[in-house]
């Protein structure tokens, strides 16, 4: 029974796979003469299905279709058993803006010297971040942070490590307009977008009724948006267990996700199942690298000294593939991270600081084994199944 459970969401998953567009080709490795046609012409056609995960609405419009959305909510009390709904997502963006985000997200042109995309501090192979503790722009230089995961980032209502945004579409306006990120200004967005030999045709296509006009910033920043969102991780073997494939786990990993919800190591109580945050604040007092002085997170886009310190409740899902760890990726390893929290609340704060740490942040004593268990439950949460595909070619170097 629970062998045939798994087996048929596994057939799901590759099922709904195959329906991506550029995926089709390569898993059947013919090219259509149509397709030889447009390689040969630069032409680009965009996806005209939803991407995995998302069914095609009569209204064109994909929507995110979960197991999990058979479950009550929690309306924000308490932490809930397994089959519990998750937060609210952003989804009704249609196919073709959901892949020209794909094109856009993947392309250098974005940058001022075109040098630069998105996926170059979130690169899908590492779970959407870089591998660095801070990541390096434009200007070969770290930045102050790391690079988060993007994925199930169309759950989040809270953008950065210090929450100071609250939409995808003035999230990406940060990296690609600071100096240091991506470096480019508005004015010559457009102007390379506008000038390109694709990109206006695939505007068109996106977004339907616009008469050939100039393509527009809030264009861009919806098919960005709309790509961001079909990032959605949510079929990990501990998915498959929380759904009732009790064998989906070991017992050690098992073991390990009683830990994780117990009220002795209270990780659930911030790191809340589904997605595995809360989408709240908290100050935890972390490490900053060597010789840095504290990163005061939170507290200055709150303009509150209550929040000095404090960042946002990452998600946890694919976290085994976004090493190093921590908004200064102070920490390489799960397990160094996960002993961060039992090694005496504020141990890490630097002397004269007097932050307030979150009441959940204690002396949990763990012992060296339910480290041990809490790591290789923390493993369980990757799912990588309906990974993009990177686009074959690029619009801008057609
Ligand atoms: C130079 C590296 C770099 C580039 C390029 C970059 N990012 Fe980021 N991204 C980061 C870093 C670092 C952060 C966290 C910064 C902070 O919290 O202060 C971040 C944060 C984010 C977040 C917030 C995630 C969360 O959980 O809060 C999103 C979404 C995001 N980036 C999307 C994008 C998009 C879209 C682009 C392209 C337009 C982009 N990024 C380009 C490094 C980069
Ligand atoms: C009070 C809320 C809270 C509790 C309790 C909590 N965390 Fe966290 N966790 C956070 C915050 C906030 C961060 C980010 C801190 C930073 O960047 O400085 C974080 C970061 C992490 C990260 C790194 C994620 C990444 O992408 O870099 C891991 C792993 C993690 N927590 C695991 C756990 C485990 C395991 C427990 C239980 C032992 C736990 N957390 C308990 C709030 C909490």
């Amino acid at each position: 029974m629970s062998k045939t459970f798994a087996g048929i969401i596994l057939i799901l998953a590759v099922i709904i796979g195959l329906s991506s567009c550029e995926q089709e080709v390569t898993y059947t490795h013919s090219i259509s003469k149509q397709e030889a046609v447009s390689q040969s012409t630069g032409n680009f056609e965009l996806c005209k299905t939803c991407p995995p995960g998302f069914e095609l609405t009569d209204e064109g419009i994909c929507k995110l279709r979960s197991l999990y959305q058979q479950y009550a909510s929690l309306k924000n009390q308490g932490v809930g058993g397994l089959k519990t709904a998750l937060p609210e997502f952003r989804d009704g963006f249609t196919p073709q803006q959901i892949d020209l985000g794909r094109y856009l997200f993947f392309d250098p042109i974005l940058s001022a010297d075109g040098t630069i995309s998105c996926a170059t501090c979130h690169q899908p192979e590492k779970g959407f971040s870089d591998g660095l503790d801070r990541s390096v722009g434009i200007l070969g230089e770290p930045i102050k942070r790391g690079a988060p995961s993007l994925w199930n980032v169309g759950f989040l209502k809270l953008f950065f490590w210090d929450g100071r945004d609250s939409t995808l579409e003035s999230q990406m306006q940060g990296p690609l307009f600071s100096e240091d990120e991506m470096g480019n200004t508005p004015e010559k967005l457009l102007e390379s977008l506008n000038s390109n030999s694709a990109y206006p045709a695939l505007f068109e296509e996106a977004f339907p009724d616009r008469n050939n006009a100039e393509i527009k910033l809030p264009e861009i920043y919806t098919a960005i948006a709309a790509f961001e969102t079909s990032l959605i991780s949510l079929n990990s073997r501990y998915d498959q267990y929380a759904h009732g494939f009790h064998g989906a786990l070991s017992k050690d990993e098992i073991e390990g996700m009683n830990v994780f919800r117990s009220f002795v190591a209270r990780c659930a109580e911030c790191h809340t199942p589904p997605l595995f945050t809360n989408q709240q604040l908290a100050v935890l007092g972390t490490p900053e690298p060597d010789g840095k002085p504290l990163d005061p997170g939170a507290e200055i886009p709150y303009k509150d000294g209550s929040l000095r310190g404090a960042f946002k409740v990452p998600s946890l899902r694919n976290v085994a593939q976004t090493a190093p760890y921590m908004h200064s990726g102070w920490f390489k390893t799960l397990r160094e991270t996960v002993e961060f929290y039992t090694k005496g609340r504020g141990h890490a704060v630097p002397e004269g600081e007097n932050l307030y740490l979150h009441w959940h942040i204690w002396e949990p004593d763990l012992s060296n084994k339910e480290l041990d268990r809490l790591v290789d439950f923390l493993q369980t949460l990757t799912d990588e199944s309906f990974m993009p595909k990177r686009p074959d070619r690029l619009p801008s170097k057609s």
